[in-house]
């Protein structure tokens, strides 16, 4: 990689707003973040059109205030890097056409980045992981296994066949009573409860293929709370529910990773490395059980620190910046897209 090449990210595919300074010597310059939680939480889940508004109205200054923070002049900048895809076509918008601005004024190559590609890539940065690995992408919309071989080479081993693992979170949170976003919530609430407490279904364990399964799980959970009546909920009771929901995610994620290795081993079998990344990714239960997992099966888990795990702009730039290495930069055309699959068929 060539010294010293600098890098602006932007992320607006969600619910937070970020820029991102970020160098070819894995120097995180600036990486700042403006939570949007606090305006969906009255309405217990992201509002499409809050949330471009609000991206809208503050990412100009987002991206200000992370070359600031860098120390970084326009002139500096060897690149500019947004998310174009997946994510909620609005607040994509906000930020490419913002990306787009500022190559055209300051004469910088554009570059558009995949957004669960961002999240695959992270810990090239964090940890100058080497290609192939496997990683598990598990965030609010998506929850995949891919074998990464390069930038931009990506082979679907599994997919979810439903809900996205963040979703079941924050559907189970909210059912629960737990706020949002549910992820944190659960894990919060689950700290002082008993796992085992509620058998919940642990989908499509043992059977072969790496795909996944989670509205199941929320089924019965819903079953679970109704079978406690219709009292409202005690705190030891909701807890005991949080941690026993917990507990069947990160099992159901333990039992298809030995699947999802098998399938890497098949295309990779020099691969020794696990990646866990996206919002998910967060979770220290899950963490420490995959990382288990991965040990059993003769490889290490990798999970970037929390908050390069949840979304942000250090991944967008550092995408960026590889996609910028490999003279993969985009067209002042290129598209925004609400969806962008990272691979394609599974295998
Ligand atoms: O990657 P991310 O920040 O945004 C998307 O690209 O979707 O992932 C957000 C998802 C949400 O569903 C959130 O509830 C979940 O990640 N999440 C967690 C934790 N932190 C965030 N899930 C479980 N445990 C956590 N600690
Ligand atoms: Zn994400």
């Amino acid at each position: 990689m060539e010294p010293d090449r600098v890098v602006l990210g932007i992320e607006s595919s969600c619910d937070e707003t970020a820029a991102a300074v970020v160098d070819s010597r894995r120097r995180i310059r600036a990486n700042v973040i403006l939570s949007q939680h606090a305006q969906h939480s009255p309405f217990r889940g992201v509002v499409p059109e809050l949330a471009a508004r609000s991206h809208a109205e503050r990412l100009d200054l987002t991206v200000q205030e992370a070359l600031r923070q860098a120390e970084c002049p326009w002139g500096a900048l060897d690149a500019v890097a947004a998310t174009a895809g997946p994510g909620l076509l609005g607040g994509v918008l906000v930020g490419t056409v913002t990306a787009k601005c500022i190559a055209l004024v300051h004469d910088l190559p554009y570059v558009a980045v995949n957004h669960l590609e961002a999240h695959a890539l992270t810990p090239r940065l964090t940890d100058r992981l080497e290609f192939p690995y496997l990683a598990l992408l598990v965030s609010g919309g998506h929850s995949q296994f891919v074998a990464v071989a390069g930038v931009g080479r990506h082979v679907l081993l599994g997919t979810t066949r439903d809900d996205a693992a963040g979703e079941a979170f924050d559907k189970a949170a909210r059912l629960l009573g737990l706020g949002f976003p549910g992820g944190p919530a659960i894990e919060r609430a689950a700290r002082d409860g008993d796992p085992d407490r509620f058998p919940l279904p642990r989908p499509l364990a043992g059977q072969a293929g790496a795909d996944m399964s989670f509205s199941g799980l929320k089924t019965a959970l819903v079953h679970a709370v109704a079978r406690e009546g219709a009292r409202p909920l005690d705190d030891d009771t909701r807890a005991d529910l949080a941690a026993s929901f917990q507990k069947a995610i990160v099992e159901t994620l333990a039992d298809r990773l030995e699947q999802a290795v098998r399938a890497f081993r098949r295309l990779h079998a020099s691969g020794t490395v696990v990646v866990l990344a996206g919002g998910v990714a967060a979770n220290q239960a899950l963490r420490a059980r995959l990382s288990g997992a991965a040990a059993g099966q003769g490889m290490r888990l990798i999970a970037p620190p929390v908050h390069l795990c949840t979304d942000n702009a250090a991944m967008v730039a550092w995408a960026g910046l590889e996609r910028l290495e490999d003279g993969a930069v985009s067209a002042l055309e290129e598209p925004s897209r609400a969806r962008w699959p990272l691979a394609g068929g599974s295998v």
